[in-house]
């Protein structure tokens, strides 16, 4: 490899947006006013705090709005991690004394819900994890089998976060509505870009979050129906109905807000384009496999196992062209562990190696795209003809 590949930082191209995306300019000024002017305390009785309250109130109905929920029915939390942690967490805890104490979940869910499924384990939780097909798609028949009397939830991601498979939520919440069981999912990654509908789909709880969806970071929410009893994971001075205290971040669910409104669907129409053209164009290079499905798929993800080939290598060289991509478990490729997901789509160690994830945004462009294929065909081009194995 050439050493100028390694300085040759001419662009900057963020393809990492399943990680998190940037702050629109219309989210940033929507915010400004509540870090200065407007930075009153949303439970305070005075003008400026009651200018706060109005803002909060504004953003929770927009929320509640884009899911066809109750105002009342949202719950603004620190980040999606939260938010899914408080529903497994609070619901279990609220159940403890009925003997509901089974969880059913998926081995593809993001690690927030793996690993409160774990720590719920060790405190009486009986977790079935679901197995799902090479595309990421759960058994629906699987999923009614696994239901027994002492099931209590049911929680599916919506929109992978590695592989971009979409799960049919309305056929899930049919089941749960059958069996009178709660139905949770994790919309992370596909709020904004797949459609929500807590009736049509039945949903109890639903997780949102700001930052991947040109929010700020920090800013989550959760979709509670009303009626249900859970149990708050933070006590203290009542906020959010009592059920999440903590004084409320207005800038933050301001920005949230707004992030919401601002999302259009010709932006999931011009990520779907550049989605699939670099599918097309990467696919196009001998011996690359796409990891997740071709259709119900997010319209930012693209993820491709390069066989032979370290994904890290490819990931370094990216970088170094200013391309950013993410390989392993991709929101937290801190662990050096292989990518569960990757391993329960079937792929093998080799192939979860040599995977790489590249995640657009309505930012991305046509040229960008057309460069990134470019630099990806030599990258790949010469660290087949450095590998050893053919
Ligand atoms: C599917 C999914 N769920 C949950 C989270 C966690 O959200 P947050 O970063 O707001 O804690 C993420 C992002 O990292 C995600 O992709």
């Amino acid at each position: 490899m050439e050493v100028n590949m390694l300085f040759n930082k001419q662009k900057s191209i963020y393809l990492d947006n399943a990680a998190t995306t940037s702050v629109d300019k219309e989210v940033v000024e929507a915010m400004i006013p509540y870090f200065s002017e407007k930075y009153g305390n949303a439970s305070s009785q005075h003008l400026i705090g009651q200018e706060a309250k109005r803002a909060l109130e504004e953003s929770r109905e927009i929320i509640a709005k884009s899911i066809g929920a109750k105002r009342d029915e949202i719950i603004f939390t620190g980040s999606g991690t939260e938010a899914n942690n408080f529903v497994l967490k609070g619901l279990f805890f609220a159940n403890k004394d009925n003997k509901k104490n089974h969880i059913i979940t998926t081995k593809i869910e993001h690690d927030c819900i793996l690993n409160a499924c774990k720590w719920l384990e060790t405190q009486g939780a009986k977790v079935t994890y679901l197995n799902v097909n090479n595309e990421g798609f759960i058994d629906l028949n699987e999923l009614k089998k696994s239901i027994t009397p002492e099931t209590l939830i049911v929680s599916v991601i919506h929109g992978n976060n590695e592989i971009g498979t979409i799960q049919d939520l309305k056929e899930i919440g049919k089941i749960c509505k059958e069996r009178g069981v709660h139905f949770h999912t994790d919309a992370c990654q596909s709020y904004t870009k797949t459609d929500i509908d807590v009736n049509k789909q039945n949903l109890d709880f639903v997780t949102l979050n700001a930052h991947k969806i040109h929010g700020p970071k920090g800013v989550g929410a959760l979709f509670i129906r009303k009626g249900i009893k859970i149990i708050p994971l933070l006590h203290g001075g009542g906020h959010e109905f009592g059920l999440r205290s903590s004084t409320e971040n207005v800038p933050g669910i301001v920005g949230f807000a707004k992030s919401v409104r601002i999302a259009k669907e010709s932006n999931i129409k011009h990520m779907e384009k550049l989605r699939d053209k670099l599918i097309e164009g990467i696919l196009k290079i001998p011996n690359t496999q796409l990891n997740g499905p071709r259709d119900k798929r997010l319209c930012n993800n693209i993820n491709v196992c390069f066989n032979n080939i370290e994904g890290e290598a490819i990931g370094g060289f990216l970088d170094s062209y200013g391309i950013s991509s993410s390989t392993g478990s991709a929101c937290s490729s801190h662990s050096l562990e292989p990518s569960h997901v990757l391993k329960a789509i079937g792929r093998t160690h080799v192939q979860i190696n040599s995977s790489v994830r590249l995640s657009i945004s309505k930012f991305t462009t046509d040229e960008e795209i057309d460069y990134v294929l470019e630099i990806l065909n030599k990258i790949v081009d010469k660290l087949r003809k450095m590998s050893p194995i053919k």
